[in-house]
């Protein structure tokens, strides 16, 4: 199996960052997730490299859902990263690791009043996902006295070779507005007193491992940016979105690096631009590329049971890791503590929760597991803890991470009194 070069050997151990995964799963406890910092910051550096060397005005957005731990955000602050937030919650997050606001985009498809006023008063340019939000945003800044900066979000009604749930420039999906309807929508956007657009924004869906739709929709993007340009728009950004997929299956999969993503969509923005005669800055908003291999997610053999298969009862499921469940994902599985041995037995490898489906892994051809024994799930960095749960009152592992070779808590472990925190008791049982 291919390894990337953070993760390695070791006396037959596991390492990231350099650190030996069993002093760490004895130190922290497991399940755990850890993340090696250096690598996310090195997965940044390429893609702001591939994108300033073949144009001018660039800005990354990381799309802080990926993984919103204040660590990760603040690592990436300090890298220059703007973000794609999708809640208030994310932006408090990205505005609280030090990231500048107009730096930030504020996206999603369903805003409340509350985020709406929360964007117009922090100075956050937001994604507009239909007319209805657009006049909503309107009235909101009209009455806060202030103008609101916003891009709209564009469908471009493209075939997206991803996982259906994971696929949103589809024609069908909930996400933007078609574009042949988005002129429209600047116009409208012309008329409102306390409004300015300023961008255009897109985001076609996520682990695609195809380069095609990328360069589709950026034409589509250009098209539309000189219908705005010819309204007399000024486009202070072009936003393409995140989207570009991983290997998750190592030496059989292979994904477009950010070099090669950029070598197909910058040169048709600069032939868009340049027939244009503007500059607007080009923003993208990778989430997965940026922070999935960054981290494993140890978890502990709690028992292994030979029935209609060999199943690995470990005490990592899906309240952890719900992707297996949700999109059939597929996760590498290592035994971390014996990378050195011979695969030797196909096994399942199956969380503690009360579902069927909570399926880490199937028919993976393994060492020998017993009781006891370390497994690590790798390319867990994005959308692992993120959607993670306390179904079945499970608390949420703690997340560790590692820069320059010292591991830290970014994330202590839950107990059953943050559980129960929240919990109140109604005034007839009290
Ligand atoms: N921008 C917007 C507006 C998005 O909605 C997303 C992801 C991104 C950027 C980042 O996409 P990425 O570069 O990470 O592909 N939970 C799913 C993925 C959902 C993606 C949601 N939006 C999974 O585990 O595969």
């Amino acid at each position: 199996m291919n390894l990337p070069s953070h993760l390695g050997v070791r006396d037959g151990h596991l390492t990231i960052g350099g650190l030996d995964c069993l002093p760490l799963a004895e130190r922290f406890g497991t399940p755990l997730y850890v993340t090696d910092q250096d690598r996310i910051v090195t997965q940044f550096r390429r893609y702001r490299e591939a994108l300033t060397s073949r144009y001018p005005r660039v800005q990354v957005l990381y799309a802080a859902k990926a993984n919103g731990n204040l660590a990760i955000l603040k690592a990436l602050a300090g890298e220059g990263a703007g973000a794609d937030v999708f809640s208030s919650g994310e932006l408090h997050l990205a505005l609280t690791a030090g990231m500048p606001p107009e730096k930030l985009l504020f996206n999603g498809s369903s805003k409340s009043q509350r985020d709406l006023r929360l964007a117009v008063e922090k100075d956050i340019t937001v994604s507009v996902d239909s007319l209805d939000e657009l006049h909503q945003l309107d009235l909101a800044a009209r009455s806060m006295g202030k103008t609101a900066k916003i891009a709209f979000r564009v469908n471009p009604a493209l075939d997206i070779p991803t996982h259906p749930k994971i696929a949103t420039g589809l024609a069908t999906s909930k996400f933007g507005i078609a574009h042949h309807l988005i002129p429209g929508a600047y116009k409208e956007a012309l008329r409102c007193t306390h409004i300015q657009p300023v961008g255009l924004h897109c985001h076609i869906g996520s682990q695609i491992l195809d380069l095609e739709p990328f360069r589709k929709a950026a034409g589509v993007m250009m098209r539309i940016a000189a219908d705005l340009v010819a309204m007399g728009i000024e486009l202070e950004f072009i936003d393409l979105g995140g989207g570009l997929g991983i290997p998750y299956r190592h030496g059989t999969e292979v994904a477009p690096t950010p070099d090669e993503y950029a070598s197909v969509v910058v040169p048709v923005v600069n032939s868009g631009v340049e027939a244009l005669g503007i500059t607007p800055e080009l923003w993208i908003e990778p989430g997965r590329t940026l922070v999935a291999d960054s981290t494993i997610l140890l978890s502990r053999v709690n028992s292994v049971k030979k029935a209609h298969k060999n199943f690995v009862n470990v005490d990592a499921g899906f309240n952890l890791l719900i992707r297996p469940a949700m999109y059939d994902s597929y996760h590498e599985v290592v035994s971390a503590q014996n990378m050195d041995h011979i695969p030797e037995e196909t096994y399942t490898i199956t969380g503690p929760i009360c579902e069927t489906g909570d399926i880490l892994a199937s028919d993976r051809c393994l060492p020998l597991l017993k009781a006891g024994d370390l497994i690590a799930i790798l390319d867990t960095g994005a959308y692992g803890f993120a959607m993670s749960s306390q179904y079945n009152s499970r608390p949420r592992c703690a997340e560790v991470l590692i820069h320059e070779g010292v591991p830290a808590l970014m994330r202590r472990a839950e107990t059953i009194d943050d559980i129960t925190a929240t919990m109140r008791a109604p005034p007839w049982q009290s």
